[in-house]
């Protein structure tokens, strides 16, 4: 599509919108008694991860909700890592915890969702969760993993159908492409998962009406992989520095956003999306501790 005026898929207003809903469920829940509660658990001195847990805390508190971070050194060993969680899960006054990731090497191979209970993981990473999402069970009490729910609210915000459309999703993480493929697929989209070893990557893009980028590499969704006949919307969940030291994400922002019709900033688009998901993950699993 060349000539056209893109929607420019920012967060904001989305974010803006929501806050007022979030505000008016947390004080329902304070007047039942509740206060929204959310435990974070931050080890090392990661900077990412010190920013993310910061916004995160901050916008819990936007909205009337308490959240702490609890912060552990990066020399854990795995006993003592493990017995932290333990204290912090366990303890009643919480109502939604999760561990902040990247974790130090020597515990990264920790299954982290398995450590929260899955009424507590307002991140959706616990097996009892994800199987929710593998069974599209569409209940509203799930928790479901807060990007892919928050790239289905940035849609439906923006009127993008997904009923029989398209979608490629390019990346197979456990945080982003994988949740985000069965999502999709739960709300009627037809997904095609890809992934570095996938052959001919461009002939899948050009099919596609959206394309959600999720692989963590600098401006890697260039015009060569775009129909111009098609109308096609692009979500970049990437965060990565360019060659100047500046934010970036997955897709090459500037020389593909007159080609598409719609296409998210990064910064100001997916990002926020997953922290306003973790909010009403944190506000759910209050409810439902009712
Ligand atoms: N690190 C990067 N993204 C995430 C996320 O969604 N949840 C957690 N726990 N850690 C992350």
């Amino acid at each position: 599509m060349t000539g056209n005026t893109p929607i420019l898929m920012k967060s904001a207003p989305v974010v803006e919108q929501s806050l007022s809903e979030l505000s008016s469920k947390c004080s329902a829940l304070k007047e039942k008694g509740i206060t929204p509660t959310m435990k974070v658990i931050l080890v090392g001195d990661n900077p990412a991860s010190i920013i993310y847990t910061r916004n995160k805390k901050r916008f819990m508190e936007k909205f009337g909700a308490e959240c702490e971070i609890i912060k552990l050194p990066s020399n854990l060993s795995e006993t003592e890592f493990l017995s932290k969680v333990k204290a912090i899960v366990d303890d009643q006054s919480n109502h939604g915890c999760f561990v902040q990731l990247p974790l130090p090497k020597q515990l990264s191979h920790i299954d982290v969702g398995e450590l929260i209970p899955p009424s507590k993981d307002v991140d959706g990473f616990n097996k009892a969760n994800i199987m929710n999402l593998f069974k599209g069970e569409k209940g509203e009490s799930a928790l479901i993993p807060c990007t892919p729910k928050g790239i289905i609210t940035l849609c439906n915000h923006y009127g993008i159908e997904l009923l029989g459309k398209n979608v490629v999703v390019i990346g197979r993480s456990l945080i982003v492409g994988k949740p985000m493929s069965l999502l999709l697929g739960n709300h009627n989209a037809t997904v095609t998962m890809c992934h570095s070893r996938t052959q001919n990557l461009k002939e899948h893009t050009k099919a596609a009406d959206i394309i959600v980028i999720a692989i963590g590499s600098a401006k890697f969704l260039t015009k060569e992989f775009l129909n111009n006949s098609k109308k096609q919307y692009i979500i970049d969940v990437g965060m990565n520095q360019d060659e100047n030291g500046k934010l970036c994400g997955d897709a090459d922002y500037q020389n593909i956003k007159e080609l598409v019709a719609g296409i998210t900033p990064v910064p100001g688009g997916v990002g926020p999306m997953t922290i306003l998901s973790l909010a009403q993950n944190l506000l759910q699993a209050a409810e439902n501790s009712l």
